[in-house]
C-alpha cells in the first residue's frame, strides 16, 4: 500500500469468531487485559479488532458513533486503554450502507468516517463488503484507503470482501492484506457449503501464494483456535498451517478464559517466528497424497519450514525428501522439530515422521553456521 505497516503478517485478537455482535467496552477492555496477561502481547500480538455491531447510528452531521449503553466511555477512551496496554486498536466498518450487521456502513460517508477513526486513535481497519449491490469492489475499498491516507495517522486495512473480486490481483497498494474465501468455521472439514472448515480454507489457498508478501497478505481469515469444537491436536494443524502460509494471526476466542493448551499453541514462538519470518513468502503444497499433504517455504537465511500433514483418520508416517524442498543432499542443515522444540539428528536427504490423525509435525531446517571459517 505504499504505507509501510503489515511488514510481517498482522497479529492480534478480534471479537467475531467468538462474540460475534455481543462486543462491548467491558470486553475489549477485558481482552486487552488478558492479551497482557497470558503473555500473547509479548509473544507478539498487537492489534485488538472490535469487528461489527459497535456502531448505533450517525449524529445530524452524519458522524458516526457507538452505541453508547455498550461504550459508554466513548471510543475514544477505548482506544486510550488499548494503547496503555501497549497495544494497537482495531475496529470494523463495511463499504456498502449496512455493515452484515445492519449497523451504518460507511458508503458516502468514507472521509468522515475516517477521520472520526483518526481522531479516536484507530491504528487498523477491517472493511466488508455487505449491502454493496453493484459497487466496484477495487474502488470501493480504494476510496477508504485514500481516506485513511488522508487523516495522516498510519492505519491497516483489511479488506474483506471474501476473495469474491479476487482482491489479490489489485489489492496490492490498496489494503495490507485482503481475504481470500468465505468465513472459517470452527470445524476440520466443512460440513455445508458457506461454512468452510480449516481444510477447505487450506486448500482455496493454493495458486494464491505469489500475491502475498510484505505489507499485502492473502488472509485466510481469523484463527478459531480454542473456541472449543475441534481437538487440540486440530488446533494445532490450523496454528502451524497459517504460519506456514505467512497468514495474520488473529486470535478468535476468549482470551479471558482460555486453557493452558489453548494458551500454548497461540503463544508458541517458534510458530509464530515461520510466520514472522521477515521474507514473507506463503508456503506452497510440495507433496499430496491421498490423506497427507507437505508444505513448505522459504526462510530467511536459506533455511526452510515445513508442515507434514495428516487428513486422515489414522496415524501414518509422512516423509518430506530435501529435493521437495529444492534444496540439494546435504548432512550440514540442522533440522529441528518445532512443536517438540527439538533438534533432530542430521538427515542427508528425506525425513519421516509419524504423524497423528488430523495432526501435523512441523520441521524448520536451518543452515548451520560455517564454524572455524570467518577469516
Ligand atoms: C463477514 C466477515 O467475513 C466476518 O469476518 C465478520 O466481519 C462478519 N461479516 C461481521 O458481520
Amino acid at each position: 500500500v505504499g504505507n509501510n505497516l503489515a511488514l510481517t503478517p498482522p497479529m492480534g485478537w478480534n471479537t467475531w469468531n467468538k462474540f460475534a455482535c455481543n462486543v462491548s467496552e467491558a470486553l475489549l477492555r477485558q481482552a486487552a487485559d488478558a492479551m497482557v496477561t497470558s503473555g500473547m502481547r509479548d509473544a507478539g500480538y498487537e492489534y485488538i479488532v472490535i469487528d461489527d455491531c459497535w456502531q448505533q447510528g450517525r449524529d445530524k452531521a452524519g458522524n458516526i458513533y457507538a452505541d453508547p449503553a455498550r461504550f459508554p466511555s466513548g471510543m475514544k477512551a477505548l482506544g486510550d486503554y488499548i494503547h496503555s496496554r501497549g497495544l494497537k486498536f482495531g475496529i470494523y466498518s463495511d463499504a456498502g450502507s449496512l455493515t452484515c450487521g445492519k449497523r451504518p456502513g460507511s458508503l458516502g460517508h468514507e472521509y468522515q468516517d475516517a477521520q472520526k477513526y483518526a481522531e479516536w486513535g484507530v491504528d487498523y481497519l477491517k472493511y466488508d463488503w455487505c449491502s454493496t449491490y453493484d459497487q466496484n469492489a477495487k474502488s470501493s475499498y480504494e476510496t477508504m484507503s485514500d481516506a485513511l491516507r488522508a487523516t495522516g495517522r498510519p492505519i491497516v486495512l483489511s479488506i474483506c470482501e471474501w476473495g469474491l473480486n479476487k482482491p489479490w490481483q489489485w489489492g496490492t497498494n490498496i489494503g495490507n492484506l485482503w481475504r481470500t474465501t468465505d468465513d472459517i468455521y470452527d470445524h476440520w472439514e466443512g460440513k455445508k457449503t458457506f461454512e468452510h472448515g480449516v481444510m477447505d480454507i487450506l486448500d482455496l489457498q493454493v495458486g494464491l501464494e505469489s500475491f502475498s508478501g510484505p505489507g499485502h497478505w492473502n488472509d485466510p481469515d481469523m484463527l478459531e483456535v480454542g473456541n472449543g469444537k475441534m481437538s487440540n491436536e486440530e488446533y494445532r494443524s490450523h496454528f502451524s498451517l497459517w504460519a506456514i502460509l505467512a497468514a495474520p494471526l488473529m486470535a478468535g476466542n476468549d482470551l479471558s478464559a482460555m486453557t493452558e493448551q489453548t494458551r500454548a499453541i497461540l503463544t508458541n514462538r517458534e510458530v509464530i517466528a515461520i510466520d514472522q519470518d521477515a521474507l514473507g513468502i506463503q508456503a506452497k503444497r510440495v507433496a499430496k497424497h491421498v490423506g497427507d499433504e507437505v508444505w513448505a517455504r522459504p526462510l530467511q537465511g536459506g533455511g526452510r519450514a515445513v508442515v507434514l500433514l495428516n487428513r486422515s483418520e489414522t496415524a501414518h508416517s509422512v516423509t518430506v525428501s530435501w529435493d521437495m524442498l529444492n534444496l540439494p543432499d546435504q548432512l550440514d542443515m540442522q533440522l529441528r522439530d518445532v512443536w517438540l522444540a527439538k533438534n533432530l539428528p542430521a538427515a542427508r536427504s528425506s525425513y519421516t515422521a509419524m504423524v497423528p490423525s488430523h495432526g501435523v509435525v512441523m520441521l524448520r531446517l536451518d543452515y548451520r553456521p560455517m564454524q572455524g571459517a570467518e577469516k
